[in-house]
């Protein structure tokens, strides 16, 4: 049984705007008139993804959270415009593929590979501005609304954008299609649900059954800053079919977690919501077991992913951010730990990892980092990601299966 404890009665019923009264975190001050044109053709474009896919991911989710399944979700932490080209493209589909690919044949469990790929260029930022050389600009926030480089111009929020975000994302889905699935596997992309207008504008009607769904990725999440079980992100995908993911840091209470589980999947069923938790590696004996307790005392069969990027950023003196190898297995092996004891099922992982030649996570030593080109977080080399998967791999045979 769910305890549905939030007053669900006292809610305005869904529609695809009733998000629009409820407060909007992070969203970029846009120009009107140009988000409106933006918009308009949006609106008019065909989806990106279509409602059988959907529901066949949801299927596989549903035996992710019984246990059955692992999911790997993983790549860029925010995709680069720059990067869509068939080589980028492919080489990336190809790791997502062989890092899932590789947990199964270590686990003996089969295993989906989820990519951040086909419209991961939003970012949520810690601060609206930032100051270089001594001058307030305003914060890259991705390509999809912006540019890296430092200068007003650049900075400047540009709806067009949203646009180009949309054909690109089309462009890298086609070509992941595309790829020999003994390379890439069937396809699921996935990206953070951030910009309300780009979400709204891509929601479809599915004439079959009359629901809504989020046609523009088939696994959108919404993150640690905007999970505000009030605000406007959670109300906006609260009614469509996609399955969701939920980020969880460290300063959320058990109840928080409860009353997203009630309202983003009131009716309990397997497959529609994952909750990815990113502690950190000090955090995770502290908090992750209340957290577990009360999601399964309220009867909710989440996919528990595990998350161990985000909660172990380092910042070097330079300014530089950067993550420890060593940490990142700590956490996943306190999550491992956490889960089995409380008889729950380790359902996925979740990594920012490239293909390219970079340094910007280290094993152990901050002094490590080296090539650093990652427009946001340190991502993992294909190595390291492979070292996580293995960690992965361990707990599944050793610890995945708790006695019933
Ligand atoms: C991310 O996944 O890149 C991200 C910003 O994560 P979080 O919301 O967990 O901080
Ligand atoms: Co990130």
């Amino acid at each position: 049984m769910i305890n549905s404890r939030t007053a669900t009665a006292r809610r305005t019923p869904w529609t695809p705007d009733s998000w629009r009264p409820r407060v909007a975190h992070q969203q970029p001050a846009w120009d009107p008139a140009e988000l409106e044109r933006a918009v308009a053709e949006l609106q008019r474009l065909p989806a990106l993804v279509q409602p059988g896919e959907i529901w066949s991911l949801r299927r596989l989710l549903a035996a992710a959270a019984h246990g059955d399944v692992f999911v790997v979700q993983a790549g860029d932490c925010a995709e680069s415009f720059e990067d869509v080209t068939t080589e980028h493209i492919t080489r990336r589909g190809e790791l997502i593929a062989r890092l899932a690919r590789s947990v199964e044949q270590r686990s003996g469990r089969p295993a989906i590979a989820l990519g951040r790929i086909a419209g991961q260029y939003a970012k949520p930022r810690s601060a609206p501005t930032e100051l270089v050389n001594g001058r307030a600009l305003p914060v890259f926030r991705g390509h999809m609304v912006n540019d890296a480089a430092p200068t007003p111009s650049a900075r400047r929020p540009d709806a067009a954008r949203l646009l180009q975000g949309y054909y690109r994302s089309a462009t890298t889905l086609n070509l992941l299609r595309t790829l020999p699935t003994h390379l890439a596997r069937p396809v699921w992309v996935s990206r953070e649900c951030l910009l309300l207008p780009y979400d709204r504008a891509t929601l479809r009607n599915d004439p079959a059954s009359e629901e809504w769904y989020l046609s523009s990725t088939h696994f959108p999440w919404i993150g640690e800053r905007t999970r505000d079980v009030e605000g406007a992100h959670v109300e906006l995908l609260s009614g469509v079919v996609n399955p969701l993911g939920v980020k969880v840091g460290p300063t959320v209470t058990p109840e928080e977690v409860v009353e997203l589980c009630d309202r983003l999947n009131p009716h309990g069923t397997p497959g529609r919501l994952t909750l990815i938790t990113r502690l950190g590696s000090g955090a995770v004996h502290r908090v992750l077991p209340d957290i577990v307790a009360a999601v399964s005392a309220a009867g909710h069969p989440v996919v528990w992913m595990c998350d161990p990027m985000h909660g172990n950023t380092i910042q070097l003196p330079s300014g530089i951010k950067t993550r420890r190898v060593a940490d990142m297995l700590a956490e996943l092996d306190g999550w491992f730990d956490v889960l089995t004891a409380a008889g729950a099922h380790p359902g996925g992982l979740h990594l920012e990892c490239t293909p390219d030649d970079v340094q910007e996570c280290v094993d152990e030593d901050p002094s490590e980092v080296g090539t650093y080109r990652t427009l946001c977080d340190p991502r993992l080399d294909a190595g390291q990601a492979l070292t996580l998967i293995h960690g992965a791999a361990q707990g599944l045979r050793r610890r995945g299966r708790p006695v019933p």
